[in-house]
């Protein structure tokens, strides 16, 4: 039988792919998005700061979408009205920038989150299930084993901002051994470091909480690096691939911090929104917390470089800075085989598929590479080194 599903955040990235599935099911599907400008400014082509009148080309316009921000009440209550399933994506994205946008990032991810659930457990019995979109970002640091194959504690991974700044990026044991980086499962202990991380452990815990208090199941998928068409290529705060894609699409070298040799898990937009689709349709899945990645590394240097060549665009090899990140981590990937176990999950696209793909994609785009101001503003503040 078909479903309601009210997709918050649907005209965003990974939410629009969501949507173009249901409403491939035969579906009927609601989207709620605030259409923030510093990720829909590209739809106007008015720079950062324009207002926006219309929903993006890439949202199906058989979908009824409404513009509101979640973190009002009413804006809440009229997202769920009517509707069986809730998919909640909305979320402000950018790591650096919820460092010093503490209260707007708080508003935007944990406050309305909170509205939303009071919204759905109003109408008790309505809603039949409940997806959130989490993010590696709750783990901190990935797994790590010493040099001899011991298992190492979470808090003997961390990096010292005195190794940082010598050049030491690998995080090191007593004996000054670098660790060996493993898959991270989702029994990892969770350590955020960024207020975007903490919201999303507070998403991923409130949507939990309240779902085992009135019974719908509910799933917290924790995303690694996600990547494909329809990623906000000017929103300077967004992940590492677009930007290399908009600097590279603008003749700039990309920029790589550390020494490049850092690893990331980079998933297909398309295989995660089949496991978003799957956890919130299929009644015979367990609910509970899953990692969506790849299960495959790859280094940011050699990505850089892969996608350089993808875009025919060898000659711009990536910059090694040397500078780093504030909070950022060093290694981490996705251990998968509880989402390939329970959810039935099998990520179909390779890296090399997916920047095919989104090489074909990025023809058809203008990016604006507001990088360089984003990076001023983060220095600024003391956040890059
Ligand atoms: P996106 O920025 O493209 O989409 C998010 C959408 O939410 C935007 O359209 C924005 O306008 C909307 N939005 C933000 N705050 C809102 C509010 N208060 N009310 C209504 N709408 C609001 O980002 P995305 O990459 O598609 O991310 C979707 C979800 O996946 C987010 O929850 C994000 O934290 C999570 N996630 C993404 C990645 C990734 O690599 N892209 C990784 C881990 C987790
Ligand atoms: C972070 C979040 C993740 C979120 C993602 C996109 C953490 C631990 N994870 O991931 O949840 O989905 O942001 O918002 O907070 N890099 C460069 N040059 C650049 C930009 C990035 O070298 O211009 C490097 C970074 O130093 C990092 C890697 O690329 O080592 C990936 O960065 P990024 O895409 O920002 O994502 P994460 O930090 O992995």
């Amino acid at each position: 039988m078909p479903s309601h599903v009210l997709v918050t955040g649907g005209a965003g990235f990974i939410g629009s792919h969501v949507v173009d599935r249901l409403l491939q099911a035969g579906h009927r599907v609601r989207v709620v998005d605030a259409l923030d400008p510093q990720v829909h400014a590209a739809t106007t082509g008015g720079g950062a700061h324009a207002s926006i009148a219309a929903f993006p080309e890439h949202l199906d316009p058989t979908a009824e979408a409404v513009r509101g921000d979640l973190a009002d009440p009413g804006v809440a209550d009229a997202a769920v009205e009517g509707v069986d399933r809730v998919i909640h994506l909305a979320a402000a994205v950018g790591v650096g920038q919820s460092m010093y946008e503490i209260a707007g990032y708080t508003r935007a991810n944990d406050l309305a989150t909170a509205q939303l659930l009071e919204a759905i457990v109003r109408r008790r019995g309505a809603v039949k299930r409940l997806t959130v979109a989490s993010s590696m970002s709750v783990y901190g640091e990935g797994r790590y084993e010493d040099a001899d194959g011991d298992a190492v504690p979470p808090e003997a991974t961390g990096r010292r901002r005195e190794d940082l700044e010598n050049d030491r990026w690998e995080p090191m044991d007593g004996a000054g051994r670098p660790l060996v980086p493993r898959p991270t499962a989702e029994d990892k202990p969770t350590d955020c470091s960024s207020v975007y991380a903490l919201g999303k452990l507070v998403q991923e815990q409130m949507c939990g909480i309240v779902g085992d208090a009135y019974g719908i199941p509910t799933t917290a998928l924790r995303f690694f690096n996600v990547y494909g068409p329809r990623q906000a290529l000017s929103n300077p705060y967004t992940g590492v691939i677009a930007i290399f894609a908009s600097r590279l699409l603008n003749g700039r070298r990309p920029r790589v911090f550390e020494d490049g040799q850092q690893r990331r898990d980079f998933v297909s937009v398309h295989d995660v929104a089949d496991a978003v689709v799957a956890s919130t349709l299929d009644d015979a899945l367990p609910a509970g917390v899953f990692n969506i990645g790849s299960g495959a590394s790859v280094c940011i240097r050699e990505l850089a470089e892969q996608l350089a060549s993808v875009l025919g665009r060898d000659d711009l090899t990536p910059e090694l800075t040397g500078n780093f990140r504030i909070g950022d981590i060093r290694h981490c990937f996705a251990d998968t085989g509880k989402a390939e176990r329970e959810l039935g999950f099998a990520p179909k696209v390779s890296l090399v598929e997916g920047m095919a793909e989104l090489a074909g994609w990025l023809e058809t785009q203008e990016a604006q590479d507001n990088v360089e101001a984003a990076g001023r503003e983060l220095a600024e503040r003391g956040l890059t080194v």
